[in-house]
């Protein structure tokens, strides 16, 4: 019985020279996906191509001005525009498969806070007359969908506009 050497063998360097190159590998594309960090839509969607025709930011987000809650749009209202081909785009063909096949399309949200957040557009957008840039950086001028949000608030950033704005900041006001 021979002990095992005390310097390694060559084949135990390949093999941890390969095990880190696999582990830096995952890290650096596999982790940020399982992560959640890069977000893919279901659909390449082009804010700008929308805002170049002065379609307003309300006609797709229904209740920005009116609810807690913008939404993201439902099928109903790109059939409204979209129920037959009306450019050149291959995205717009895609659009019309899933207008087509009658699915609506899987959206995902990038902003969501947690549930112990309370966010009113309704407050802002309208009693506060923000303009959306404010919070989400410029969207009408994308022309593909970001892969993360551009500005996420953090608590400190609500703050910091309320200090300035003079508006009461009440743990309570926030977290309901
Ligand atoms: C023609 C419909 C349409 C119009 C007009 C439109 N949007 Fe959107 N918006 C979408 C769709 C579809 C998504 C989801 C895909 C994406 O992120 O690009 C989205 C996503 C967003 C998101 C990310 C929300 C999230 O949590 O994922 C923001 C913020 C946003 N839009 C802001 C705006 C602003 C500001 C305007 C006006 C300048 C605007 N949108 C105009 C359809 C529209
Ligand atoms: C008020 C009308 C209107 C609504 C509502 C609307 N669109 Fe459009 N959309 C347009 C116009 C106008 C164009 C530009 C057509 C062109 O010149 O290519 C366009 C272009 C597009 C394109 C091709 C853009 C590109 O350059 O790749 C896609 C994809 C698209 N729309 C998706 C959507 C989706 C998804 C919705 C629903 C969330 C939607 N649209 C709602 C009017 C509308
Ligand atoms: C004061 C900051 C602020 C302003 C101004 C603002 N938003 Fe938002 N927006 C947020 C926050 C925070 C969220 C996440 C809310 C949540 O998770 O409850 C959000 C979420 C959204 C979403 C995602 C909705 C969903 O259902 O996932 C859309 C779309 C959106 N905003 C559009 C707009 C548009 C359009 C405007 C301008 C008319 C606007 N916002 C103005 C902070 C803002
Ligand atoms: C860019 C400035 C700005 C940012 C960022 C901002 N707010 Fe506000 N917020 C305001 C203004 C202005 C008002 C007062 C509107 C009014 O009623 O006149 C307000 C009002 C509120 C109110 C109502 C206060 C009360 O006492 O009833 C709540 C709740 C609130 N904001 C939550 C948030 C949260 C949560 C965030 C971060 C996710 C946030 N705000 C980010 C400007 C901002
Ligand atoms: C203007 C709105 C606002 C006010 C006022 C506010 N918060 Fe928050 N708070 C948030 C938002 C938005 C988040 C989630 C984003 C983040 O974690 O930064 C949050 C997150 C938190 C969290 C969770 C942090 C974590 O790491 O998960 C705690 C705990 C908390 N707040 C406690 C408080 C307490 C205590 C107060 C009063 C001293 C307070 N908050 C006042 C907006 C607010």
């Amino acid at each position: 019985m021979s002990r095992p050497p005390a310097t390694p063998t060559p084949t135990a360097r390949i093999a941890f020279v390969v095990a880190f190159i696999v582990v830096f590998v995952l890290g650096l594309f596999v982790w940020p996906l399982l992560s959640g960090q890069e977000i893919a839509q279901p659909l390449e969607f082009n804010h700008l191509a929308h805002a170049e025709y002065d379609i307003e930011c309300v006609d797709c987000h229904t209740y920005v001005f009116t609810g807690l809650d913008p939404g993201l749009p439902d099928n109903a209202v790109c059939f409204d525009c979209h129920e037959e081909v009306i450019g050149e785009s291959p995205a717009e063909l895609l659009l019309i498969e899933w207008l087509q096949r009658e699915e609506e399309i899987p959206w995902r949200p990038l902003y969501l806070q947690p549930a112990h957040v309370f966010f009113s557009h309704r407050r802002h957008a309208t009693v506060g007359e923000l303009e959306c840039s404010v919070c989400h950086g410029d969207f009408g001028q994308m022309e593909q969908p970001p892969t993360s949000a551009p500005r996420k608030l953090t608590m400190d950033e609500c703050i910091d506009c309320h200090a300035e704005t003079e508006v009461d900041d009440d743990c309570t006001s926030c977290h309901r």
